[in-house]
């Protein structure tokens, strides 16, 4: 598998989400933020606007869950058809159980840290998921800046899934852009998120091939590519 590009709607036209959509049917995913106000101090759309999302765009919905309690809402994601779900560990009271229904429900499962939240507890959950998402901004918002420490985070989880020999994929997302993606792609991730870097330009699809190019040709370089 190359890298995966998946433009964050929230940098979209919420009221023209399906032509904005069809403006990046050259990504893989769509990247879709739900958030609640309480887990994060932004609300965005629940639901009843994935299910839209998913009726009116041809591209899988990855669907990145920023709420409490998703251990009760995020089975319902999947079984609306997101094709990959994301919750936070911190907000998960029970980690494996969630990752489970998720498959149970036909989704790729997928686990989202915080910037000060560590891999290293989560290292024997790994088989358990389907993705790992390093936040590289403290989530809520669009368009904030890099956080360049995030760096030996996405290392270090490489190197983790590396050691197990597991084909977990490693989802950045937050101030990716043509300037910090090889950095992240060089480190070790592989599934990159850009919202303000595809949205915030004239041509959304161009800006999509564009880090596609970076992100492989960076991976191409990089060491952890080698191995696995
Ligand atoms: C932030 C969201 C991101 C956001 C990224 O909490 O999870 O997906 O849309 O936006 P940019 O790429 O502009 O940082
Ligand atoms: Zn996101």
């Amino acid at each position: 598998m190359g890298v995966q590009i998946n433009p964050s709607i929230l940098s979209a036209d919420f009221a023209r989400l399906a032509e904005d959509t069809a403006k990046v049917a050259n990504a893989d995913w769509l990247h879709v933020d739900v958030m609640d106000n309480h887990f994060v101090p932004n609300l965005t759309l629940g639901l009843p606007v994935v299910e839209a999302i998913l009726k009116a765009a041809g591209t899988p919905v990855d669907a990145h869950l920023m709420i409490e309690d998703p251990d009760r809402w995020a089975p319902a994601y999947a079984e609306a058809g997101a094709g990959s779900v994301t919750f936070h560990v911190e907000a998960a009271a029970a980690p494996v159980r969630l990752a489970r229904n998720i498959r149970a429900a036909g989704s790729r499962a997928s686990m989202a840290l915080k910037p000060a939240t560590p891999i290293e507890p989560y290292e024997d959950l790994l088989p358990e998921l389907d993705m790992i998402l390093i936040m590289t901004v403290e989530p809520g918002f669009g368009g904030q800046k890099f956080l360049d420490i995030m760096l030996p985070k996405i290392r270090r989880t490489r190197e983790l899934i590396g050691k197990h020999d597991l084909d977990v994929w490693l989802q950045v997302d937050g101030g990716v852009s043509a300037e910090t993606i090889e950095r992240c792609a060089e480190a070790g991730a592989d599934v990159f998120v850009a919202g303000s870097a595809v949205y915030d330009g004239r041509d959304p699809g161009a800006a999509v091939d564009k880090l596609r190019a970076l992100a492989d040709q960076a991976v191409g370089k990089a060491s952890w590519a080698c191995t696995h």
